[in-house]
């Protein structure tokens, strides 16, 4: 499975939804990837993005979902901890801050590469609702798929008690991913943190966590904290450079390939694999 064919249809079906003819679209899609550069390198004094505008969204999707997606899939690959878990019959996933897909995509792609079909539901937990539309129906876009997934919305705002505190089926998960998530919050650590001690708490024991982020101490050491404080075992813990594997063809990305800088294709990460006690 290629992630890059299944992001091309999700974009197409974007790109509809941006107002304006060609050129009026594909100038906006320019400040839209400008912008959310610009976001992504002060992240640690503040961020505040607005993925509402399906402009934003398609911009997201082309230059970082891309990437992210395959992160999640190499990072699976090469530690058995996580790859066993997809051998169960049944695996549910929550990926908190996972409305843009990456989370899933990359499992998706784990478990076709590896020929592995449990019955999987993900829960994308997200403050932004707009995201569900892109992927909502994303089992007809990938093609050979044997197996039933299942993926739903549940819109939570970390930093606000009053949205995540009712909310509280998806802490059975037997998986939690956080790819580029934290550092997403990690300016307003002081309403977010709440959330986290309460879902590292209520975690069932034998529980999953996937962190992915940049490797920035500040926001792995944030990590890092809150599962030591929380009864999270870190069964692996790295820090390098990855790229997009090679056999995720660019031109499929199609005529977007073409016309806007190319998507992140290297990436210097920190992650962290770690088991609720
Ligand atoms: C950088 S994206 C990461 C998405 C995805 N995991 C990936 O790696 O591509 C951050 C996500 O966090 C969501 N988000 C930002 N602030 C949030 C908050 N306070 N509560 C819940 N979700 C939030 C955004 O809507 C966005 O989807």
């Amino acid at each position: 499975m290629n992630c890059f064919q299944i992001i091309k249809s999700v974009l197409d079906e974007a790109y509809v939804q941006i107002p304006g003819d060609e050129a009026e679209k594909d100038e906006v899609i320019n400040d839209a990837l400008e912008y959310l550069r610009e976001e992504y390198s002060h992240l640690s004094q503040e961020c505040n993005i607005n993925y509402s505008d399906p402009t934003t969204r398609f911009a997201y999707i082309y230059a970082y979902v891309t990437s992210h997606s395959n992160l999640v899939c190499s990072i699976i690959q090469q530690n058995n901890f996580l790859g066993n878990l997809f051998d169960n019959k049944k695996v549910d996933v929550a990926c908190i801050g996972g409305g843009p897909g990456s989370d899933f995509l990359g499992i998706l792609k784990y478990l076709m590469t590896n020929k592995k079909s449990p019955r999987i539901k993900f829960q994308l937990c997200d403050r932004e609702k707009s995201w569900a539309e892109s992927w909502s129906d994303v089992d007809d876009k990938v093609e050979d798929l044997e197996f039933r997934i299942s993926t739903s919305y549940l819109p939570l705002d970390v930093t606000k008690r009053d949205d995540w505190e009712s909310h509280r089926k998806y802490f059975q998960s037997d998986l939690f991913t956080m790819i580029y998530f934290m550092s997403e919050v990690f300016s307003l650590r002081d309403s977010a943190e709440e959330y986290f001690a309460h879902l590292f708490n209520q975690a069932k024991t034998g529980s999953l966590f996937l962190f992915i982020d940049n490797n920035n101490s500040e926001f792995y050491n944030w990590f890092d904290q809150l599962a030591a404080n929380h009864k999270i075992d870190i069964l692996r813990s790295n820090e390098t450079n990855m790229n997009v594997p090679f056999h995720e063809e660019k031109s499929d990305l199609g005529k977007y390939f073409a016309k806007f800088s190319p998507p992140k294709l290297t990436a210097n990460v920190a992650y962290r694999i770690g088991r609720k006690v």
